[in-house]
């Protein structure tokens, strides 16, 4: 045996990224593959945060500001919120697993409904921790028997809205009743990576449920409405309390100095990223019709992706799928989700699902 892994990572599942259209060229001997499996823009940068990166590279013989300030600061103004009330981490993904290890010990649980996003049962299960899940009802969260499982055992909570895979959202109301019948000691994580996608209707949780309550943190993401995935970059917003905790798990100079000027760069940038969001969300509605004019059913997707739960078809749907160029991602037994890209990739995908069906 080499080393002794900690008895918990023996049983850990590793993360499982979307597969990318070279891997599924690769595999079926096939050109030309669109990926549409792990809810990416479509497009690169826009021009400014392109020319952001470019300039950015030249200076990193230099270590980056660990802290961040510039960004935080950018995004406390955008947010109108105090700066020490804002942190970035490497992708959102790196905050909720910072979350783990600053508020969960061994034992201690922490609750989410399932199915979501796929690091929370890895995270927890890393730090020790033990998963406490809640089946959802129609692909959406069942918050009163998400009520009913939290006790003083649990330490953190997360809510993912839009929720990964399904698409469904939270309201602020929604929000601010489930925060008033949990208790100060438990921090509730609302994980909004595609908010940008939403309606105005379902509210800020920042502006509507932070000042209300501190124990409650809003996680947001540059990877998807903004594009820039590949660098990770997301940023929590909470109780400056929570914040200083949580900042002193975060690896030395975690978010680099090129994601850091490119997310500047993304905030000043805010009008023509906002028209991006605007197309994909018409996308999405043509695809919404689409689907359901072919008789399928889903909920109300809320983000910018589809989910389609096909139940016990969906392993033979998806690689049917991917044989013919669209890489879409399965969660086996329960459904596949469809991101939502360009126009053309978004009638590819339309009209391979009505062939393979
Ligand atoms: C619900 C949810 N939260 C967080 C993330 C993490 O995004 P990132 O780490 O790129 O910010 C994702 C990514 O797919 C997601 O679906």
């Amino acid at each position: 045996m080499t080393g002794r892994p900690r008895a918990t990572i023996d049983g850990l599942p590793a993360y499982r990224p979307g597969k990318d259209a070279a891997q599924a060229e690769r595999e079926h001997g096939i050109a030309d593959a669109i990926k549409l499996a792990s809810n990416e823009t479509p497009w690169p940068p826009v021009p400014a945060v392109a020319a952001a990166i470019a300039e950015a590279a030249t200076g990193i013989n230099r270590y980056a500001d660990h802290r961040a300030s510039e960004l935080r600061a950018a995004l406390a103004g955008h947010l109108r919120v105090d700066p020490a009330a804002v942190t970035v981490g490497p992708g959102s993904a790196g905050l909720l697993q910072q979350l783990c290890l600053t508020y969960v010990d061994a034992g201690d649980e922490v609750v989410y409904p399932w199915r979501s996003f796929e690091v929370y049962p890895v995270y927890t299960q890393l730090v020790g921790g033990v998963s406490v899940t809640v089946p959802l009802v129609d692909g959406a969260f069942d918050l009163d028997a998400v009520v009913a499982v939290v006790t003083q055992k649990t330490k953190l909570v997360f809510l993912a809205s839009p929720n990964n895979p399904t698409g469904t959202v939270l309201t602020s109301d929604d929000l601010n009743g489930f925060m008033d019948r949990i208790d100060s000691t438990t921090i509730v994580a609302i994980d909004e990576a595609y908010r940008e996608f939403n309606d105005d209707a379902v509210g800020d949780p920042v502006r509507d449920v932070l000042p209300n309550h501190d124990n409650a943190v809003v996680l947001r993401t540059f990877s998807k409405a903004h594009g820039l995935a590949g660098l990770r970059v997301g940023y929590l917003i909470g109780d400056p309390r929570v914040v200083a905790a949580v900042d002193k798990t975060m690896v030395p100079f975690a978010v680099n100095a090129i994601a850091q000027a490119a997310a500047r760069a993304a905030i000043d940038a805010d009008e023509e990223i906002r028209d991006r969001v605007r197309f994909l969300r018409n996308e999405r509605e043509r695809v919404v019709a689409a689907l359901r004019a072919a008789g399928h059913t889903f909920p109300d997707p809320h983000a910018n992706f589809v989910w389609l739960p096909i139940g016990d078809h969906t392993d033979e749907v998806a690689l049917a799928l991917e044989q013919r160029g669209v890489v879409v991602r399965p969660f086996s037994g329960e459904g596949i989700r469809v991101t939502i890209g360009t126009e053309r990739e978004n009638d590819r995908f339309l009209a391979t699902l009505a062939a393979v069906i």
